[in-house]
Order: C-alpha cells, then sequence, then structure tokens
C-alpha cells in the first residue's frame, strides 16, 4: 500500500502535528479504517481480527482501549475491566490520544518498514508499549501505584518492554522492535526520540533519589545501547549501537564504543530522524 504521496495522507500528518489532544487523531483514524478495510477484503482469514481491532470501532478512542486491553489482558484481570481503566484514562487526559496519533506518525515516517497508519496500531508493540506506559504513568500519579505496577508487569510480560510507570516520556516516539527495552524510575525521553531494541536507560547501582539518563529530543538511541546513571544526551545526539554511555553527551554529536566517545557531529539532520522514508 504506497500512501506516501496521497494528499490526505500528508494532510492527516499536518493534522496531527497541529492540533491538540483527540482532534489530532481524527484524521488519521478516517484513514486507518479505510486501510484496515482494504485488509480485511485483501485477507479474509483475518476478517474477523480487523473488524475486532478497528472496523467495529466508532473512534480512536474505543479502539486504542480495545487494542491496548486485549494485549495486557490477564487470568486475574479481566479485560473488560483494564478496558475500563484505560478508557477512563483516555477521557480524562486527552494529551493521551494526542501523543498516540504523534506516535503512529512517528513511525509511519521514521520506519521503512511501516507502509500505512494503521500498521504501528496493529502489528508494533513498540507502539503498543508506549500506549500502555501513558496508562500506567497516569495511573502512578493518580495514586493508583499497585495498578500501575500491574500494567508495567503485563507490558514487560506481553511486549518485553519494561518501563516504570514514573518514567516520563513524551510524544512522537518510535519504539523499533521493541524488545528487551528497559527504562527506570527517574528516566525522561523528550518528544521525537527514536529508539531501537535491547537499550536500557538505567541507573548505575551506586545512586538514589534522581539516577536514570534524560533523552533530549529528537535523539536516536541504537540497538544495544546502554545509558547508565543521572547524564544527559543532548537533543538531536545519536548513540551507536551497542553503546555504553557514561557521561552525558553533547547535543547533536554522534557517540559509539564502550565507554562511548564522540566519533561524529549531526549533518544537519534531527538524528531521531535518520530513518526516514524520503516521500512523507
Ligand atoms: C551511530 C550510527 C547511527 C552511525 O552514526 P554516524 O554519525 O553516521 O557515524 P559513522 O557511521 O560516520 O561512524 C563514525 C565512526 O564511528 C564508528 N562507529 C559507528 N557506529 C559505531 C558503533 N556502534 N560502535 C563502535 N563504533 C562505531 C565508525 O566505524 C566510524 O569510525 P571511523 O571514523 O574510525 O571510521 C550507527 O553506527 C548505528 O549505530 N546505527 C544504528 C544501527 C542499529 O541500531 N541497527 C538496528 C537495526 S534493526
Amino acid at each position: 500500500m504506497n500512501t506516501a504521496a496521497d494528499q490526505r495522507y500528508l494532510q492527516a500528518l499536518d493534522q496531527a502535528r497541529r492540533a491538540e489532544g483527540s482532534e489530532g487523531s481524527a484524521a488519521l483514524w478516517t484513514l486507518m479504517r479505510e486501510e484496515a478495510s482494504v485488509k480485511a477484503a485483501q485477507e479474509p482469514i483475518l476478517g474477523s481480527y480487523f473488524h475486532a481491532t478497528v472496523l467495529n470501532h466508532k473512534s480512536f478512542a474505543s479502539a486504542l482501549s480495545f487494542r491496548l486491553a486485549s494485549k495486557l489482558d490477564n487470568p486475574m484481570l479481566p479485560t473488560m475491566l483494564i478496558r475500563d481503566v484505560i478508557t477512563e484514562a483516555v477521557d480524562s487526559d486527552p494529551g493521551i490520544l494526542g501523543a498516540a496519533a504523534l506516535d503512529i506518525v512517528a513511525a509511519y515516517t521514521r520506519d521503512p518498514a511501516c507502509e500505512d497508519l494503521s500498521t504501528p496500531f496493529l502489528f508494533f508493540k513498540g507502539f503498543h508499549a508506549l500506549q500502555a506506559h501513558r496508562i500506567a504513568h497516569w495511573l502512578w500519579h493518580r495514586d493508583r501505584r499497585t495498578l500501575a505496577q500491574f500494567f508495567q508487569n503485563q507490558i514487560s510480560v506481553t511486549l518485553g518492554v519494561d518501563m516504570h510507570p514514573a518514567a516520563r516520556i513524551g510524544s512522537g516516539l518510535m519504539l523499533d522492535h521493541a524488545t528487551g527495552i528497559v527504562v527506570g524510575e527517574t528516566a525522561v525521553i523528550e518528544d521525537d526520540v527514536s529508539m531501537l531494541h535491547g537499550v536500557t536507560l538505567g541507573g548505575t547501582g551506586k545512586e538514589t533519589g534522581d539516577r536514570h539518563p534524560k533523552i533530549r529530543r529528537g535523539v536516536l538511541l541504537a540497538a544495544g545501547c546502554k545509558v547508565i546513571g543521572n547524564i544527559e544526551v543532548g537533543a538531536g545526539a545519536k548513540v551507536g549501537a551497542g553503546s555504553v554511555v557514561l557521561d552525558d553527551v553533547p547535543p547533536g554529536v554522534t557517540v559509539a564504543g564502550v565507554p562511548a566517545r564522540v566519533v561524529g557531529r549531526a549533518r544537519g539532520k534531527i538524528a531521531a530522524h535518520e530513518m526516514d522514508q524520503s516521500l512523507k
């Protein structure tokens, strides 16, 4: 499905970037439903799957709560109760939907393997983990910490992403592959960050309190890198695959190795967007 040059897609991306809260997801949702109809016709064996996940829902909010609840269900806590919690969070904080829309835009514009808008929603567990974390974070700040920890555990067990509910994350994020990701309690991930599998944002084990990394806007954290301690990775920096970062990273540089050292400087592009597909 080559949607990149379609004017309606460009407008929907623009609306998601500009609009506040749930408004941003409206145009994306219309296109996602169209895509799901085409997919259901192309692959009838998955017809009921596309109906249950997308076509049965009148709104993005309804589809998202259903999708996340079905990912996080557990024999001890029925899916419908999990869905009620998600719906409560989304109704009370429309920013959760706006951030989800921007995460779809991030996957679509940065991941060459993502050919349309419904794919992250349907099939990318990095997208599911981010949305479920936002619900856990919402619970954490309403003194429902036990339920937040239940969400953290379910996200880790079913999606392979272990993020503390208190960790603060922005929007327009992409967790590519999203296996083996660990994010500590006092970590911060700002907007427009791309993170591949195997990334750890951890403490040194020698500090208490505010002890985890601060990842500034537009950073690329490549596969398997470990960023350790209350250090800052500056805006637009790149951390090479397999690196161990122990010190602050200035904005716009590339660091690599163990321990990581500066190996290059940004060439004008935002690091996290380097997986851009050229037409989008
Ligand atoms: C960091 C990265 C983005 C390259 O950034 P860049 O600014 O284009 O850097 P360059 O490729 O010009 O490399 C600069 C130097 O650092 C070295 N280098 C690059 N990445 C490195 C790494 N991960 N570990 C050690 N050295 C590395 C290069 O060999 C080069 O050294 P040289 O100057 O002696 O030749 C890339 O190495 C990387 O890690 N990409 C992501 C890969 C990934 O996660 N893939 C998973 C896909 S599923």
